[in-house]
């Protein structure tokens, strides 16, 4: 079997990821909420959970990072926290995931705030310049996705940053954290929505934000947070005003755990390693007659080693299909929840197959499925399908 579908979750877990929630489970703890040493402990293990995310974001103050079950509930609370209504603008990139573009959409119907979006160039990027260009008196937020899910192009979010101005910016990195280098982004990004299940290496249940000092935000949930108990109201600090709840103590202990792998490993091998793997996948794909990479393409360093393509003669879900039952080839196909990007790439309806390559991957794998794609291009079409 080899697994190319980290895009969706990462796999397999460092070792000393399952050991972590393992021994989580086996503790009696509610961190933050009892004063006995077990709940102590297990504060201790969400604190270390919420440095490693800081430094992996470049976040000087841990406290300013809030736990949410996903990343999809980070972009939530921020947008919905930030209480956009009638008359507000807000512009973001047209290569969204549903997790930023459903939410945008109900602000847009249920609170009239108008949502713009932003194509991509033909080289599969955004243009800073465009985000310039389209910026009115009334926006009040920028949204990008940081790395396309679908094509794997990077975001020059920095840049659109700056293009911006005083607008504030919410990056969506659940494609780039663990696998790229951020540690500067804690220093501009007003909201940084993250993943833990990813390239963050983390068990899944696990994402939140990060919040810029400054950022307006409120919360999007109340309820119980082990602190100002005498309240009835929600506290108005970071973490707590974000974490109503119980947190996700096991995935929490699973996800410092991850942080600190990643860390001693370093991001920037990391990095290297998996832009490898797709550069040597895509050179070997590229042989196979009728094959298209969508997307910034070979030897294009602006992306992340996520490679979507389309076979002519070939449905997304039949080439998946075909990949899996001949080659043992997992990978995901279809609209992998971001019709924009489809949309965007000229991809719609039909969508695409996508290879998503992670740390643990090795170039033999990488030769493997793009070998298997030249062997099925070069199959008469009958041959392979129903
Ligand atoms: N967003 C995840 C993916 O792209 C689930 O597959």
């Amino acid at each position: 079997m080899i697994y190319l579908d980290n895009g969706a979750t990462s796999w397999p877990k460092p070792e000393s990821v399952v050991e972590a929630v393992e021994k989580a489970l086996r503790a009696p703890a509610s961190p933050g909420r009892s004063g006995h040493k077990a709940a102590h402990a297990a504060s201790r293990s969400v604190h270390r959970a919420r440095k490693g995310i800081a430094k992996i974001f470049g976040v000087k103050d841990p406290e300013r990072v809030a736990f949410t079950p996903n990343v999809t509930w980070a972009v939530n609370a921020a947008l919905w926290g930030l209480g956009l209504k009638e008359g507000d603008h807000v512009l973001s990139g047209a290569l969204e995931h549903n997790s930023t573009a459903r939410p945008l959409r109900r602000l847009e119907r249920g609170r009239g705030a108008a949502w713009e979006r932003v194509d991509p160039g033909p080289d599969g990027i955004l243009d800073p310049e465009e985000f310039r260009r389209r910026l009115r008196p009334e926006t009040r937020l920028v949204v990008i996705n940081h790395a396309s899910n679908v094509t794997g192009a990077l975001a020059p979010a920095r840049e659109i940053k700056e293009a911006a101005g005083e607008v504030p910016i919410l990056v969506d990195t659940a494609q780039t954290a663990g696998s790229v280098p951020l540690d500067d982004m804690g220093q501009w990004a007003d909201f940084i929505c993250f993943t833990g299940h990813k390239g963050l290496l983390g068990p899944t249940g696990t994402g939140g934000l990060c919040v810029k000092e400054g950022a307006r935000f409120s919360p999007l949930a109340v309820g119980g947070s082990g602190s100002r108990s005498e309240s009835l109201e929600h506290p108005d600090f970071l973490p707590d005003a974000l974490e109503a709840g119980t947190h996700n103590t096991h995935g929490l202990a699973g996800l410092a755990a991850a942080a600190e792998f990643l860390l001693e490993t370093g991001i920037d091998r990391i990095r290297e390693h998996e832009l490898a793997l797709a550069e040597l996948f895509m050179a070997g794909a590229l042989q196979a007659s009728g094959l298209r990479i969508l997307g910034p393409q070979p030897g294009d360093r602006r992306r992340v080693a996520t490679v979507s393509v389309t076979l002519e003669g070939y449905s997304s879900s039949d080439l998946a299909r075909i990949l899996e039952e001949g080659y043992g080839i997992m990978t995901r196909a279809g609209l992998h929840c971001a019709p924009l990007t489809h949309q965007a790439c000229g991809s719609f309806p039909g969508g695409s197959v996508r290879f998503s390559f992670g740390y643990f991957n090795t170039f033999q794998e990488a030769e493997a499925a793009a070998g298997a794609l030249r062997e099925i291009a070069a199959k008469p079409r009958a041959a392979g399908l129903s």
